[in-house]
């Protein structure tokens, strides 16, 4: 078990939805006229993202999903990335946005776009929630991004600290009890 922590609101689920409703409508004119938009969310972490995003492109998609694990239970990355689940689909001549809930060192996007851009897709962009450029150790190039946030061990909206905290509806930050 972790040691007790509290959790400090960082980005308000309202504001969220505000700018997820933006990056949608950015999404939806940038691919405007497009065959189908498949959407790939590396999971688990980017599965309420995914979901809000989604809903909000007004364009005709598939959604398919990639599962990459790096952090494991841990609070630092370990940069070794594990594809644990393949794609379902083709990618091969398709528009591909990948779907990422937050971009720390970069190893995981950077691998898992190493990887789709074997498959030839049309065009393979980024949509990522959260950037930390403050941690960054391999360059990733992502179109949209959400926010810019400090250097905060983070959580809620999908993403988890030892698999805790997923569901919360806003991103708070892990604040740890100082202890004497
Ligand atoms: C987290 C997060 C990103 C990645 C970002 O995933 O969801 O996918 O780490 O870190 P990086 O830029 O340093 O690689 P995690 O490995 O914890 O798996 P999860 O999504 O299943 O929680
Ligand atoms: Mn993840
Ligand atoms: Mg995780």
């Amino acid at each position: 078990n972790p040691r007790p922590y509290a959790i400090d609101t960082l980005i308000s689920a309202k504001a969220i939805a505000a700018r997820v409703e933006s990056l949608a409508r950015e999404i939806s004119e940038f691919y405007q006229g497009t065959e189908k938009l498949v959407v790939v969310g590396l999971l688990r972490g980017s599965f309420i993202f995914i979901a809000d995003l989604v809903r909000e492109i007004d364009l005709p998609i598939e959604v398919d999903f990639l599962e990459a694990s790096s952090y494991g239970n841990a609070m630092e990355s370990s940069r070794e990335v594990r594809i644990l689940k393949d794609l379902r689909g083709e990618i091969e001549g398709r528009d591909v946005l990948v779907v990422e809930d937050i971009i720390d060192t970069g190893f995981t996007l950077s691998h898992v776009l190493a990887i789709l851009r074997t498959r030839r897709p049309r065009r393979l962009e980024v949509c990522a929630l959260l950037d930390k450029p403050s941690r960054r150790e391999v360059a990733v190039d992502a179109r949209w991004i959400g926010f810019e946030i400090p250097d905060r061990f983070v959580v809620g909206y999908g993403i988890d600290y030892g698999q805790r905290n997923r569901n919360l509806p806003f991103i708070g930050a892990v604040r740890f009890a100082e202890h004497s």
